[in-house]
Formats: C-alpha cells, sequence, structure tokens
C-alpha cells in the first residue's frame, strides 16, 4: 500500500446569478491550499452576472443560457445537467443562484449539491432571511450550508454559524455581517463533505 497517495482532487461546479463573492471565497481557500478542491466549471443563469468576469479571471470554462431560451423548465435543467456532467464536476456548489432547483437536476446529483443560505435555517428560508431576521427581532442569526433537496432551502444541514443582530442593524449592515460569515464558512463546509463520507439518515447529514 502506498502510504504517500495523493489525495484526489474534488472537482467543483459552481451555480450563480450574481457577483459570486461567495464562489470567489471558495476559489481563494483553494487558491491559498484550504481546500483541496477544483474549480471545473461556472455557470450563471443571468448572462451579465458579474462571477462570469471572475471565472474567465481565474480561467474556468464558464457557461450562461436562461430558462426563458427552452421551452420548458425540464429541458432547462437537463441541459444544465448534461453542462454540468461533461465538465467531470462531482459537486454542485450553489453560490448565489437565485432559481429554486427541480427534480430534473437534483436527481442528476443525489445529495451531491450544496447550497448557503443567509440565516440560521430552518429560520427565514427564501428571500431577504436577514430583513426577515430584523424584521423578527431575533439577536443572532447567520448563515447556513445544507444539502439541495427538494423542498426551498429545506435541506439536510452541513454547517452553520452564528451572527449578532445588533439593534441598529438594518438589511444591509446586517447582510454584509452576515456575508463575511458565509465566506469563511462555505469552503469549511466543502472540506466537511468532500473529505468524509457521510451518509443522510432521517434528513440529517450523518458522517460516518
Ligand atoms: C449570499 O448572501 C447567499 O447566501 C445568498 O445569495 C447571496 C449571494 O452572494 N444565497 P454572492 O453572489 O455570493 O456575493
Amino acid at each position: 500500500m502506498n502510504l504517500f497517495k495523493k489525495k484526489r482532487t474534488p472537482k467543483l461546479a459552481f451555480l450563480i446569478s450574481g457577483r459570486g463573492s461567495n464562489m470567489s471565497a471558495v476559489l481563494s481557500a483553494i487558491a491559498a491550499k484550504k481546500l483541496n478542491a477544483e474549480a471545473v466549471c461556472v455557470f450563471s443563469d443571468v448572462k451579465s452576472a458579474g462571477g462570469l468576469k471572475v471565472a474567465k479571471q481565474n480561467n474556468i470554462p464558464a457557461h450562461s443560457f436562461s430558462p426563458k431560451d427552452f421551452s420548458s423548465r425540464e429541458e432547462y435543467e437537463s441541459k444544465l445537467a448534461r453542462v454540468i456532467s461533461d465538465s467531470g464536476a462531482e459537486w454542485v456548489i450553489c453560490a448565489g443562484y437565485m432559481r429554486i432547483l427541480k427534480k430534473t437536476f437534483i436527481d442528476y446529483f443525489p445529495n451531491r449539491i450544496l447550497n448557503i443560505h443567509p440565516s440560521l435555517l430552518p429560520s427565514f428560508p427564501g428571500l431577504r432571511a436577514q430583513q426577515q431576521a430584523i424584521d423578527y427581532g431575533v439577536t443572532t442569526s447567520g448563515c447556513t450550508i445544507h444539502l439541495v433537496d427538494y423542498g426551498m432551502d429545506t435541506g439536510p444541514i452541513i454547517m452553520q454559524s452564528p451572527v449578532p443582530v445588533h439593534a441598529d442593524d438594518d438589511e444591509r449592515s446586517l447582510s454584509v455581517r452576515i456575508l463575511k460569515a458565509e465566506h469563511e464558512t462555505y469552503w469549511q463546509a466543502i472540506q466537511k463533505v468532500t473529505e468524509n463520507t457521510f451518509q443522510v439518515v432521517d434528513r440529517k447529514v450523518v458522517f460516518v
């Protein structure tokens, strides 16, 4: 047995819709050798997404098309799944991808799709999670990285980071504070699932 066998490098595809700062943070962790992974593909459903420029700067093959270019949601998702599998990606990292993934796509990558959400789920799923936290009056919110299932922000949780909510916070100031935690947490969650074996038991991620 070769004890010095090189570790396999997990291949990641990113799904984005916007600036892609979470993707950039994961790419920085890879560049800094904190995370053993390789980005092989970036996809955006928004052609003007800033994150596509980040992909270009990092020489990562990038693709963009929109559901509007297809006659059905299933056709769009089948094409997307083909693009991602053809890239050789084993893990799909949703980083500000502003669409709900449906069964057609999810079934291609069972328990291999991660998402980041800016609240401590199951509190405040859906849009404007930071404003929801302020409106509710919680004193702690944060971010959650979870596996994607058929629901909206309902998948098994991999990792969470708490972030304080201050009395004078508005949506913007809280979003900035949570985003900082997102950038520090996402790569660690990716590391956790790619370096360890896990099963999903009773909707929970169980490391074995
Ligand atoms: C993040 O707050 C993420 O939690 C949410 O969308 C935002 C994306 O930001 N899903 P960015 O594009 O990664 O900068």
